[in-house]
């Protein structure tokens, strides 16, 4: 089959219309943005711009004289702006402005309300989850500090007086520890900005993450990370897509098998797999699995977001995920990034 020629699309206007635009555009396969133009080289669509590796210019000209562009997109909100590119623009060219233009805007400011909408349901369901799982984590050195605290007060030799003192210590730093990660996990994302992330990192962090909130039971984790595993990112999100992975991953093998978390560069792209040996996904459910709301899990049990979200994530992260399944040997689901170029930024996190 012929792949149809991609659309080249040029946005007009870095503002909160071309931020938005820029997100929701760079998602849609056969669609290519060529570029963005501002007179404000600091404007919020441009900065995203150069996050996502797009031209950015302070000519609007630039753009326009580009050969390749079928489409310009004009939301500068500039009423010079429409003749000037009427003056300017090749004749195959076509112009999305004014009133079309905003229609587009509104309809691209109501999807990304509804995604928000989405991973916070997720979000909150899975914090109810996660509850029994921390609760039981820190219920165990709660009772020991319990227990030291009682042996104390019976206690009257000092020596043992301070090995109880010591047990207490490292019973309440474990729960903090624990109360550390979660609130690093639960913080909200909203500010979260792109930065260096090492993957191998986020990995463990998801990995810790994860065994709090569900039962690990007898699994073997088999970690094979390569170095440089490094893209720019929005970190949290990343850890949220990779906690989810880990715990459907967790949740398909009941206990019993193998997690393999495996990250590897090649050609400048930056690839994480997380297979299982769980129960394997069913042809016809491949396809329906990324849609919101469809889980196989009881009432209660899943919200059928946790797919939806990891995907809208590798897709803003301009990633590809893909999975590959086997009914009773297990499934592995990959994502593939473009590498970061300086691997060694301060702001690696
Ligand atoms: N590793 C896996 N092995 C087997 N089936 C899987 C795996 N990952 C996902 N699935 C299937 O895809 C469905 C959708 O997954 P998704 O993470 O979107 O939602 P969920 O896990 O059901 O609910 P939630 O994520 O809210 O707990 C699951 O219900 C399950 O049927
Ligand atoms: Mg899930």
């Amino acid at each position: 089959m012929v792949n149809p020629p991609s659309t080249k699309v040029a946005i007009l206007g870095g503002g909160k219309g071309g931020i938005a635009l820029l997100d929701l555009l760079s998602q849609i396969p056969g669609l290519e943005i060529i570029g963005i133009a501002d007179k404000d080289l600091t404007a919020p669509g441009i900065k995203r711009a150069r996050d996502l590796d797009i031209k950015v210019t302070d000519q609007v000209s630039d753009l326009i004289a580009d050969h390749g562009v079928n489409l310009l997109i004009d939301v500068t909100g500039d009423p010079q702006m429409e003749r000037y590119i009427a003056d300017h623009k090749g004749p195959a060219v076509e112009v999305l402005g004014g009133a079309a233009a905003k229609l587009l805007w509104n309809f691209v400011q109501y999807e990304s309300r509804l995604q928000a909408q989405l991973y916070q349901i997720e979000k909150l369901a899975g914090i109810g989850s996660f509850v029994a799982g921390i609760a039981h984590d820190i219920n165990n050195p709660l009772q020991l500090v319990l227990g030291f605290a009682e042996a104390i007060l019976e206690e009257q030799n000092p020596a043992n007086i301070r090995e109880h003192a010591q047990e207490i210590i490292q019973a309440v730093k474990r729960t903090s520890t624990i109360c550390k990660e979660l609130t690093q996990y639960t913080r909200r994302f909203a500010a979260d900005d792109f930065v260096q992330v090492d993957l191998n990192r986020k990995l463990e962090e998801a990995l810790k993450i994860a065994r709090h909130a569900i039962v690990f039971q007898d699994l073997a984790v088999k970690k094979e990370y390569a170095p440089k595993a490094v893209i720019r990112a929005r970190p949290d999100e990343l850890l949220h897509a990779f906690v989810n992975l880990i715990a459907n991953a967790v949740q398909a093998m009941e206990g019993q098998g193998t997690l393999t978390l495996v990250t590897g560069c090649e050609a400048g792209r930056v690839s994480v797999t997380i297979s299982d040996t769980g129960s394997g996904i069913p042809k016809d459910h491949l396809e329906k699995i990324f849609e919101p709301f469809f889980t196989t899990k009881a009432p209660g049990k899943g919200t059928g977001l946790g797919l939806y979200n990891v995907k809208s994530i590798v897709e803003q992260h301009l990633g590809k995920l893909s999975v590959e399944s086997e009914i009773g040997r297990g499934t592995t689901f990959r994502l593939q990034f473009p590498q970061a170029e300086q691997p060694h930024e301060r702001t690696l996190t």
